[in-house]
């Protein structure tokens, strides 16, 4: 696997360092196609870098009028509900000047979220054009079982080849487990993949992930884009340095 890694002193460090190279890619995306579509993900660790990035100086130097915001996985919940990843993302970046139809959150279609999944991707294809990555930057967490988005150990949303979003399920903390989430294919056809990943009991799973292959690979070594561009941003807690 191919990447980039970068250790900073703490969560506050990484979000820094993350902030500074959305800011980077956002303006090289409006530079090379007029536009800048990201998706964010869910869980704590990127709260940090949302408030960054409505705070200055990164406010002013992010192209928010050019920016379209999607999300990487989703829980199964209706609009509002306090378990959904996108709360966070779409409260601390209303301070940003993106306009309201530039946001995608993910949809829910209460008792199937396989239309919700089919709806979603639907919509990513519709605005995706000719010659142009899926999206320009994905972020993404890392759960200490080594799943990334939504995609779990053994779960089926790891098997699949064509479909670009997909259900699955899995018990994860306390959060819930109904989920929609991008798949491999997805990620593959991604500009950037930028992972966040803070914290000491995030250490043991990164020194599995971050060494050769294994035979089995946990689910975030399989984040692969064909651009070869996939950065990770580790606190010295979580690296154990
Ligand atoms: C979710 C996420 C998930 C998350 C990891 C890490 O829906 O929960 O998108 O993949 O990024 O579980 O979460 P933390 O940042 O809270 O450790």
């Amino acid at each position: 696997m191919n990447f980039d890694l970068l250790v900073r002193a703490d969560p506050q460090a990484v979000a820094q360092e993350a902030a500074q190279r959305v800011a980077e890619i956002a303006q090289e995306a409006v530079g090379r196609r007029g536009r800048f579509r990201i998706a964010l993900s869910g869980g704590e660790t990127p709260g940090a870098l949302y408030r960054l990035l409505v705070a200055e100086p990164y406010l002013s130097r992010m192209p928010w009028e050019a920016s379209h915001l999607y999300w990487g996985d989703e829980r199964h919940l209706p609009s509002g509900d306090p378990g959904r990843n996108d709360n966070q993302g779409i409260a601390l970046l209303a301070e940003a000047a993106i306009p309201g139809v530039q946001i995608h959150p993910v949809p829910y279609v209460a008792g199937d979220p396989d239309a919700a999944a089919r709806q979603y991707e639907a919509m990513l294809v519709d605005q995706r054009r000719p010659g142009e990555p899926l999206l320009d930057l994905i972020l993404l967490g890392m759960g200490t079982d080594g799943h990334t988005a939504s995609l779990f150990p053994g779960t089926p949303a790891l098997l699949e080849q064509q479909r670009l979003v997909v259900p699955n399920r899995a018990v994860y903390e306390d959060r819930h487990p109904e989920r929609i989430t991008l798949t491999f294919p997805a990620m593959e056809a991604m500009e950037v993949a930028m992972f966040l990943v803070t914290g000491a009991s995030k250490r043991s799973m990164l020194h599995r992930v971050l060494a050769p292959p294994e035979d089995l690979p946990f689910p975030v070594q399989r984040v692969q884009p064909a651009s070869g561009r996939v950065l990770w941003l580790v606190d010295r807690a979580a690296i154990g340095s």
